[in-house]
Order: C-alpha cells, then structure tokens, then sequence
C-alpha cells in the first residue's frame, strides 16, 4: 500500500519512519519546498524508544505529481491546516484513496467528508508521542496505541486493511466501532494536558505530580465530559480523569504538541480543543469555564509570541 502523509511535523515524521522501516513505500508531503529539500538531503532522524537511526530518505517533496498517487492518504497537519491540506493533496487522490486522520482536535472528519464526499474516511487517536528536535529530527517519548475505525459502514473495510498495515509496521493498533467516542475522549485528554504544559512549560510527566495542576485537569475533564453526555456522545473510559493521567505517564517524557507549538512560535490547536469545547458546550447549555479560562491563557500566550502558521 503506497502511502502519503501529509505533514513532516513529529507524528508525520514518526509514521513515516515506522512504515518505512517495515518496508513500505511512504512518502511525506510537505506545503515547504526548502524542508523538504533539507529532509530528502539529510533523511530522517529518530531516537528514543524505537531507537537511534538516521534514515535516508528521499520520498518527500512540496509536489503532489513527483508523488503521484497514494492508495492511503494520512493528515498530521495541524487542525488549521486541514482543508487547505486537503486541497494541495488533490492530485493525489484517486477514486479508490483511503484517507485517515489521526489528527487531534475536533472537525477534522466534517473537513474531510467536506472535500471528499464519496471517499472512504477511518479516523482515530494515537497515544504515541514524538517531539521535535529539529527539521525532520524527532525523539519518540511515549508508546501507546493508534485507535482507528470507518467514519460509517462502508468504511470499516478500509480500517481493517490500515490496522494490518500498521500491525506489520509494528504500531499497535486497535479497531473501534464508535469513532466519535473515540475522538471526543482523546479531545479530553488533550484538553487537560496539553494547555497546561504549554502553560507551565513542562513535560507532560509533571503534570500529575502538581496537585494544583490535577485540580485544574480534573475539572476540565468534567466539563468536558458533561458536554459529551450533553452532546449523546459515548465517552470511551469509565473515568476519564484516571485515563488523562495514565497518559501522562505513559508519555512522561514528551513535550506535548502544544509546548512544542508555543516554543517554536507557532499558532496552536487551543481553538480545536479546549475553544471547541467551549463552543460545544453553549450549543448545548453547558457551561465551561475551566476550558473557557485555558483558551483564553493559552490565545494569550500565542498573542504575546505572535504566533505564526
Ligand atoms: O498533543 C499531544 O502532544 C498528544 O496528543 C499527547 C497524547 C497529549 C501526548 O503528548
């Protein structure tokens, strides 16, 4: 299966480099001409838990016919970035595509189905981490599964066969038929962990040994958890405040996406996470203060580096 992921980000990188090393034709595209130059020239760099390689590796490229067609087509652009990804990988996608976000944040399926109405979709979460050291350098902090499943039935065909891709690549991977349970509990997660350690500018082991920090995730989570009831969503964990600390530990190491998003300068997804939330909870009646405040902190923090795309 030829795949494409879109985003030489940490997770792009990550995947790009496990399906590699399985032996599979996987190529990055990348909206930079000048990263990906640099990255066909230096080949990827990975430490950590899978280990120190430098991969050569020179299937990246800003344009979509040096590619040509892909049967699977994974984003791991930032949720911003989602329909005009979608847009640059046209060429790229014929009738029998297969596209898949393990993007996080909500609305990145309605962006998808929205481009292309009669593709299969499977979207899901990954609990693996990856933190970004440099242009096309990663280290892999945290090791947990991809969870994935077809956005209706006519999808579940396409997950199995990325579940057996993945699989062979060595990325643990579990099926689920509640995909929207699945999103919404990784959302939670997100939007306990990752403002607060943009906030405190720590990694995400920290969190749980600050009270005061597990206060804060816990109310977050509770809020967000009332939307979801509130919303007639299946939320996947018994308890979801034991959940966003197991996750925690599992990827103590890790600098979460938005520390990394704030540290570079870069926009982050608060306005798909803990700003949905929020957005969620109004259509609802729910309120969500604890949410609405680490928006507005984090919206604060991205004003004060004037945060760029
Ligand atoms: O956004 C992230 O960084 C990740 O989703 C997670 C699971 C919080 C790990 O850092």
């Amino acid at each position: 299966m030829k795949t494409v992921i879109i985003g030489p980000g940490a997770m792009g990188c990550l995947y790009a480099f496990l399906l590699t090393r399985a032996g599979y034709e996987t190529w990055l595209l990348d909206c930079r001409e000048d990263r990906a130059e640099r990255i066909r020239a230096q080949g990827l760099k990975i430490e950590g838990l899978s280990g120190d390689y430098q991969l050569p590796f020179p299937r990246i490229s800003a344009f979509p016919h040096v590619i040509a067609k892909a049967d699977l087509l994974i984003l791991f652009v930032k949720a911003y970035n989602t329909a005009t990804a979608l847009e640059s990988a046209r060429e790229l996608v014929t009738a029998n595509t297969i596209i898949l976000t393990l993007q996080n944040g909500i609305g990145n399926v309605e962006a998808i189905r929205e481009a292309y109405p009669h593709h299969a979709i499977v979207a899901g979460t990954t609990a693996q981490g990856a933190t970004l050291l440099g242009c096309g350098h990663i280290r892999h902090a945290g090791m947990g599964e991809t969870i994935i499943g077809g956005i209706d039935a006519n999808s579940l065909f396409h997950a199995k066969l990325i579940k057996d891709l993945f699989m062979s690549a060595y990325i643990p991977t579990e099926m689920t038929e509640d995909v929207k349970g699945i999103l919404w509990g990784k959302l939670l997660i997100n939007c306990a962990i990752n403002p607060l350690t943009a906030i405190m500018r720590v990694p995400n082991g920290q969190l749980p040994k600050i009270p005061d920090l597990c206060e804060i995730m816990s109310r977050a989570v509770e809020e967000g958890a009332a939307i979801a009831r509130s919303a007639g969503i299946t939320l996947p964990y018994s308890d979801q405040v034991a959940k966003v600390m197991e996750v925690c530990e599992a990827t103590a190491g890790n600098r979460s996406s938005m520390l990394q998003d704030i540290e570079a300068g870069r926009k982050t997804e608060i306005n798909y996470l803990n700003g949905a939330l929020v957005r969620y909870g109004k259509e609802t009646g729910v309120a969500a203060p604890v949410n609405s405040f680490l928006t507005h902190l984090v919206q604060a923090l991205e004003t004060g580096s004037s945060a760029v795309h």
